[in-house]
């Protein structure tokens, strides 16, 4: 790691730029095909080429965006004017990361949790992706609620595997996004959400800095603090800000250069009201930003609907939710920007 601090360093300041955040554009092969099939378009390796073509592509996006978090199979493949896709990325300033997961599988003991896998044969494969140009890395960690869930058990596995990965990418010069997600599908309270949010992120920490994890060279990308989907009772935007505020304030050390927000199935405009009501409250010891996947694309997946036609339509759908939560990353969204083209 001492050989790549000042690079860490350098790289996770540059994923929070003033009015920059990242684009999650990393679905797996699974996910991929559930956002396609919603458009009924086949996901084949041309397809997901070509979505991923037309988002890259997008001039001007790179005002709002810092950083791409790629799929394995993007990472090697080319934009259509044969450039591979990081570094095309590159060439406009956007810097290429990757997920380096291999998804969250059942926890043994505890079946119906989870536990993200891929730590074996981590460290040859991040030489693999730096090579190819990725710079950043993501992992993330599900952690779901119910009556008797989260478990200890799997807030501590998870939050193990978390720092492992973490360790490995600064040792390999790559900085790590530490996601723990708490899912927001359940049908729990937003005094809930906070509670658990708070126990994942003091064990996240905790075992960051056994592992000797550089706080100063890593991101964390955590979920909002918020009432599940099936709750009765939804919290407003100005009380999701405030209780995400306080449970980060609490638990998330100053030296951590950035916080990137998960949408997490948010509807695209309430994730931008979230986080720019967060930002207009005033400088925090982090910057607070978004790694958006659905709230970032799903206006363009629904333009585009696989027909080149309609991609100018599309890419103008992903310019403006790029532009305005860049707007939201420093306080200065209002919901007129809707309207305006
Ligand atoms: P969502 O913003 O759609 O939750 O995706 C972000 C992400 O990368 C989840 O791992």
């Amino acid at each position: 790691m001492a050989m790549y601090e000042q690079a860490l360093i350098d790289t996770a300041k540059a994923l929070v730029a003033p009015g920059k955040g990242v684009l999650a554009a990393d679905e797996s092969t699974g996910t991929i095909k559930k956002r396609l099939d919603s458009i009924n378009v086949e996901s084949t390796e041309a397809t997901r080429q070509a979505y991923r073509n037309l988002l890259f592509t997008t001039e001007g996006a790179e005002q709002f965006i810092s950083g791409v978090i790629l799929f394995e199979e993007t990472l090697f493949q080319n934009a259509d004017d044969g450039t591979s896709f990081a570094r095309l990325l590159a060439d406009k300033g956007v810097i290429p990361g990757i997920k380096v997961d291999k998804g969250a599988k059942p926890l043994a003991g505890s079946p119906e949790e989870k536990v993200t896998e891929g730590l074996d044969g981590l460290r040859d494969r991040l030489g693999e992706y730096r090579e190819a140009g990725a710079r950043f890395a993501k992992w993330r960690a599900v952690i779901d609620i119910a009556d008797d869930r989260p478990s200890d058990y799997c807030i501590h596995v998870n939050a193990h595997a978390l720092a492992r990965y973490a360790a490995l990418c600064q040792e390999a010069g790559i900085v790590p996004i530490v996601e723990p997600e708490v899912l927001m599908d359940g049908a729990n309270s937003i005094e809930r959400c906070e509670a658990v949010t708070d126990r994942v992120l003091d064990r996240v920490f905790d075992e960051l800095k056994t592992q000797r994890v550089l706080l100063e060279g890593m991101l964390l990308k955590p979920n909002m603090v918020i009432a599940g989907k099936q709750c009765p009772q939804q919290a407003g935007v100005e009380e999701v800000a405030d209780a995400t505020l306080r449970c980060l304030r609490r638990r998330v050390p100053a030296a951590v250069p950035g916080i990137v927000f998960l949408s997490g199935g948010q509807s695209d405009e309430v994730a931008t009201a979230h986080l720019d009501a967060m930002n207009k409250r005033g400088p925090q010891p982090w910057v607070l930003s978004f790694s958006y996947g659905r709230a970032l694309q799903a206006p363009a997946l629904a333009a585009w609907r696989g027909e080149p036609d309609n991609i100018p339509a599309a890419q103008q759908a992903y310019y403006k939710r790029a532009r305005n939560n860049g707007a939201a990353a420093e306080g200065r969204y209002s919901p007129d920007m809707e309207d305006a083209a």
